[in-house]
């Protein structure tokens, strides 16, 4: 994962370390709590609490600009997509959260299926294109990342590289590949292959993954490997290979990327999420937050940040360091289709979990 600094201010640093959530998005790092305040005793529109499983940078910089625009104080709560779906569940009405951000949107289908969102305002769903929220309107999308394979340069030719995510299932790909099937990005990618191709395969998929494949904690991590000649390739997202190479480039100077397009399953884009909860005390300020987000300003910190995750709403253009959406063929998979609770029974009867 990319580093998440801890951005915690004041008084909720104390309270932030006898309560961090232990977590944390693409399964490594540590959290905390953080407060973000209007400066100069703004009150605004009151406060909100938002649990969230997207990076902590990224969520803290959206937060940061919604307060000073808007006066409203949010609280953070960091943790990972799983974790947190499963808090809110476990709290029902009792939630303390107003907003729900995730990485992925398997974690957003369950807090749906669990009838806990509310209905996102119109406003914000006429700024985020129909293929980037599902169509019942209880959450929206509010960035996107891209499935790529990344690949040692030194050892692996471009014309070696496999034409599809299904070829590395193959024998010839033994030992060849790196993955971290703990994180909800990876999962996110399977749940994408079982919605395009059925159980039976994925299943099938995921057998010969356990043979195939060195498993990792983090997708950095899994890229780290690549880099350094520990493993020829590894099925990650997109921006941890950006990210990097905007710092100092030091663990990815021998790494390639290779999209597989062509509407391939490993061409999967998925969508982060973002809702409003039913137990929400101050829907009207939780409701702005995904508007804001959803908004040009709040796309422009995607375009412009250092996150290299896809604006895609507003009609933001994507961060120009990236392949354009268009251009990555995406499949068409219905972000409300994803199914977490299959994917994980698959990878743990598959040994992977
Ligand atoms: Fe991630």
């Amino acid at each position: 994962m990319v580093s998440r600094p801890h951005t915690s201010v004041g008084v909720a640093v104390a309270v932030a370390a006898a309560s961090a959530l232990v977590l944390a998005a693409c399964g490594s790092g540590a959290s905390a709590d953080s407060g973000s305040s209007a400066g100069n005793g703004s009150s605004g529109s009151g406060s909100i609490t938002v649990y969230n499983a997207q990076h902590e940078s990224l969520t803290q910089e959206w937060v940061d600009a919604f307060t000073k625009q808007t006066g409203i104080k949010v609280t953070v709560r960091n943790g990972s997509d799983t974790e947190l779906s499963n808090q809110i569940v476990q709290e029902g009405e009792a939630s303390p959260a107003d907003v729900f951000l995730t990485e992925n949107s398997p974690a957003m289908t369950q807090v749906e299926n669990a009838g806990l969102f509310a209905d996102v305002d119109k406003a914000t769903l006429d700024q985020v294109p129909a293929g980037f929220r599902p169509s019942t309107g209880k959450w929206t999308g509010i960035a996107a990342r891209s499935t790529v394979l990344v690949y040692d340069k030194r050892k692996v030719q471009e014309n070696q590289l496999p034409a599809s995510m299904l070829d590395l299932a193959k024998p010839e790909w033994k030992g060849r590949w790196a993955a971290s099937p703990s994180g909800a990005d990876f999962q996110a990618i399977v749940s994408a292959l079982l919605e395009l191709k059925g159980e039976a395969a994925t299943n099938e998929w995921l057998t010969a993954m356990k043979t195939n494949a060195k498993v990792y904690k983090g997708n950095s991590t899994a890229m780290k490997a690549v880099n350094s000649g520990e493993v020829e390739t590894a099925l990650i997202y997109h921006y941890y290979f950006y990210g990097d190479q905007a710092k100092t480039g030091e663990n990815s100077v021998n790494v390639g990327t290779h999209y597989f397009k062509n509407q391939d399953p490993g061409a999967f884009v998925s969508v982060s999420g973002g809702g409003v909860l039913t137990s929400s005390k101050n829907a009207a300020a939780a409701q702005s937050l995904l508007r804001f987000i959803t908004g040009k300003a709040g796309q422009e910190v995607l375009q412009k940040g250092t996150s290299f995750e896809y604006a895609i709403a507003s009609d933001v253009p994507a961060n120009p360091a990236l392949v354009p959406l268009k251009d990555l063929q995406a499949p068409t998979v219905d972000p409300a289709k994803l199914n977490s609770a299959t994917v994980t029974d698959l990878m743990t009867k598959a040994g992977l979990l």
